[in-house]
């Protein structure tokens, strides 16, 4: 009997695998496919896939032509799968030409021709195509225009921003540079909020109320009441209202928070996120700072986030504290905020004119996760034990940030008109609440 064996990622399966499928089983007596699990395709670089891996192995297994369906989840699998399953053929198209030519030290390698004008790339944008809007002046707009392109499905329609000093030559080159946000909100479906907080109520409001889908660097709004009004539109409106925070959208932050929830480190008994940055501050001296993100804007949304993630949102005290200085136009160059909760304590530092160590740390009854400055970023963290051979590193790819999967996320959430994203309401609603603390509160201790 001569097993063949091939392998794909499968997503909406179109006449292209179908073809490829029947080619290699034509090769054989026996049709082994390897199906590419989801954490493999994100590992090397596939973050588009549309369909679980559930639905993609039910997808090739109707089409009749595998004998057996198996699950691709490792670098290396397929020399373990064509020793363990006695493979004589490995089969693959030949996009793949000369890439799996090691395989044959282990069997024949046979490149079947590609059918022309069919991708699953293709099928993806063609079922979306959502024009996003960029809105606001800071460097997240360049990076957001940088991280669509590895994104199917988004155009980037032209952008809108006051003052237009640290745009990015892509921007600059998009089809339109709108005089105001109607012209913009006119050829997109969607925008992205990266302008001043104090413009965020306006402009989202004024986005929603045109039908648009949005999506707002956070602080959404610097009052509750505002984000409540705004949430409750989108609701009416039938639109998406995301926050963005790219950081819930890193894996190893992500990944961190489930293993700190699942009791890795026993019960969370201290959560302490502190962030800091000199450089807006630095560039603009001596320079107008009326549109300058203060440092609980710019910073308190990330900090706050592993707090309100880990402990909830019920704290029962809460202490601010700022630190200002005359020639800085009221911004706070500093803030810290401690947290109370009926078993737990929690702390967050921002500075835009101060530098700290930014690191996460969370502590537990067995043991504290240690995530390296700067943790919002990070690729990497630490579970600490009080014996240090036991303790757990964990790597991860941090590409683009976390904005491409933040992207990917907003996308699915406009497709499927329900919120599938990493920040649970109740906190997007707390930190505007901190945030609008901050601001209005006469509590929060000046120094
Ligand atoms: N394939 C093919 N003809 C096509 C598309 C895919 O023969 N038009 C083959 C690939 O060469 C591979 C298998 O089908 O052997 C599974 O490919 P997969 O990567 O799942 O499909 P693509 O459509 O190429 O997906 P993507 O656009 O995400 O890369």
């Amino acid at each position: 009997m001569v097993k063949v064996i091939t392998y794909g990622t499968y997503d909406l399966l179109h006449y292209g695998h179908i073809r490829l499928l029947e080619r290699a089983k034509a090769l054989g007596d026996y049709l082994i496919v390897g199906v590419t699990a989801d954490a493999f395709d994100q590992a090397r670089g596939k973050i588009n896939v549309q369909q679980s891996l559930v639905e993609r192995i039910e997808a090739v297994r109707a089409t009749g032509l595998a004998d057996e369906i198996i699950v691709e989840e490792y670098d290396g699998q397929k020399i373990d799968d064509i020793r363990r399953y006695g493979i004589d053929i490995f089969a693959i198209g030949s996009d793949w030409e000369g890439h799996f030519d090691y395989l044959r030290d282990y069997c024949r390698v046979v490149y079947l021709p590609r059918t022309e004008g069919v991708s699953s790339t293709d099928l993806r944008t063609q079922s979306r195509n959502v024009r996003i809007g960029l809105v606001g002046e800071l460097n997240m707009v360049n990076k957001f225009e940088a991280e669509s392109h590895f994104v199917n499905g988004v155009t980037i329609s032209g952008f809108y921003a006051e003052e237009q000093t640290f745009l990015s030559e892509a921007i600059t080159r998009l089809p339109l540079n709108a005089k105001n946000l109607d012209e913009l909100l006119d050829v997109s479906d969607a925008v992205y909020i990266v302008s001043h907080p104090a413009h965020h109520y306006s402009q989202v409001r004024q986005a929603l109320l045109r039908g648009k889908h949005v999506i707002c660097e956070a602080p959404t709004t610097l009052l509750s009441e505002q984000w409540d009004e705004l949430t409750a539109l989108a609701q009416q409106q039938g639109c998406i209202l995301m926050d963005s925070v790219k950081t819930a959208y890193s894996l190893a932050y992500s990944r961190l928070l489930l293993m700190a929830k699942s009791g890795k480190i026993g019960r969370i008994v201290s959560v302490d996120a502190v962030c800091t940055s000199l450089t807006d501050l630095a560039l603009k001296r001596g320079k107008d700072l009326s549109n300058t993100w203060n440092s609980m804007c710019q910073w308190g949304p990330t900090a706050l986030l592993p707090v309100f993630q880990l402990l909830g949102t019920d704290f029962v005290q809460k202490s601010v504290v700022s630190h200002y200085s005359d020639e800085h136009d009221g911004l706070d160059l500093f803030t810290k905020v401690s947290f109370v909760y009926p078993h737990a304590v929690a702390s967050i530092k921002v500075g835009k004119g101060v530098k700290s160590e930014g690191e996460l740390i969370i502590s537990g009854t067995e043991g504290y996760i240690y995530v390296p400055a700067p943790w919002w970023k990070t690729s990497y963290f630490e579970i600490r034990f009080e014996n240090p051979a036991d303790n757990l590193r964990y790597f991860y790819q941090n590409d683009g940030e976390g904005i491409r999967y933040m992207i990917i996320s907003f996308l699915q959430s406009i497709a499927r008109n329900e919120h599938l994203t990493y920040i649970q309401p109740e906190v997007s609603r707390a930190i505007v609440s901190e945030i609008d603390y901050f601001t209005h509160s006469d509590n929060v201790v000046k120094i």
